[in-house]
């Protein structure tokens, strides 16, 4: 059968992605974030997973304000890079992994989580920088990877506490995949940012401290952050956080603490990257 064995949570800034494909990251402002990268890396190369289910958010870049899922999953062979303006980045295509994709949706859906389904879709920064930070830079990508979009740009996103549901219901469908397939589960964006207004620039070290400490031992406390806490204490931005609750849903309550790297400012985020290992909730 399918296992879960790890959960990572990973800050998505675009600017990261960016000074790794300009191959700036050794720079005096860059070098201490990715620095903070290398562990992760060469755990998660030690661990070596078959596929990455990554729920994110697209960011305009394969939907518009036309269409919104609030949830969907990537079924498809493979997932171009999005061009977000300046062309696509400069990283391998993202293989898919359909048997696996087909399973969690037939299973999500039939446990009343309503997916829509992509057969086709690029998928824009929101998915390949975590690539990026936890892998480097390879000439193909070491595992498959299963896209699960969340809508935290249209008004309303779900809740927290939906969002943890969502990766219980993951956890129940990898569970019954009969193939013996070695899972992790990234849940991206935040930490906390704000864009635009007059708090654009805003990072709050101690609600992301709080969220980081918690994220292990007592997650759903904070499925119950509304989005208005996570707008008045995060950014606008901030809410991105709903995604992480997808990916800690999906881990057992055992699942332990393993890695942490926080830094401020990246680009005008804060930016962070946690790995927990699920091996001992089995
Ligand atoms: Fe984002």
């Amino acid at each position: 059968m399918a296992t879960i064995v790890a959960g990572i949570a990973c800050s998505h800034v675009p600017a990261i992605g960016v000074a790794m494909d300009k191959g700036i990251t050794g720079t005096a402002y860059w070098d201490p974030l990715f620095q903070g990268y290398l562990p992760a890396r060469e755990w998660l190369k030690n661990l070596a997973p078959d596929v990455a289910i990554i729920v994110y958010n697209d960011h305009a870049s394969a939907f518009s304000l036309e269409i919104i899922p609030t949830f969907l999953i990537g079924v498809a062979d493979s997932f171009p890079i999005a061009d977000e303006g300046f062309g696509p980045r400069p990283v391998p295509v993202v293989l898919g992994c359909p048997e696996l994709a087909w399973h969690i949706a037939e299973s999500l859906i039939l446990d009343e989580f309503d997916m829509t389904i992509a057969n086709e879709m690029p998928v824009d920064h929101g998915l390949t920088v975590p690539l990026s930070i936890t892998c480097g830079q390879p000439d193909r990508w070491p595992f498959k990877v299963i896209p699960l979009c969340v809508n935290v740009v249209q008004y309303p996103p779900p809740t927290g506490a939906r969002c943890f549901k969502l990766g219980q219901a993951i956890a129940r469908a990898v569970a019954s995949f009969p193939d013996d397939l070695r899972v992790v589960v990234y849940g991206t964006g935040g930490m906390s940012h704000q864009l635009q207004g007059e708090r654009a620039g805003l990072i709050n070290r101690e609600f992301d401290t709080a969220f980081l400490d918690k994220l292990t031992t007592d997650p759903v406390a904070l499925t119950k952050i509304s989005h208005t806490e996570y707008m008045r204490e995060a950014g606008s931005e901030g809410v991105e956080m709903v995604m992480w609750h997808v990916m800690r849903g999906a881990l057992g309550p055992q699942a332990a603490e393993v890695y942490r790297h926080y830094h401020v400012p990246a680009s005008n985020t804060a930016a962070a990257l946690m790995i927990l290992d699920n091996r001992s909730s089995a």
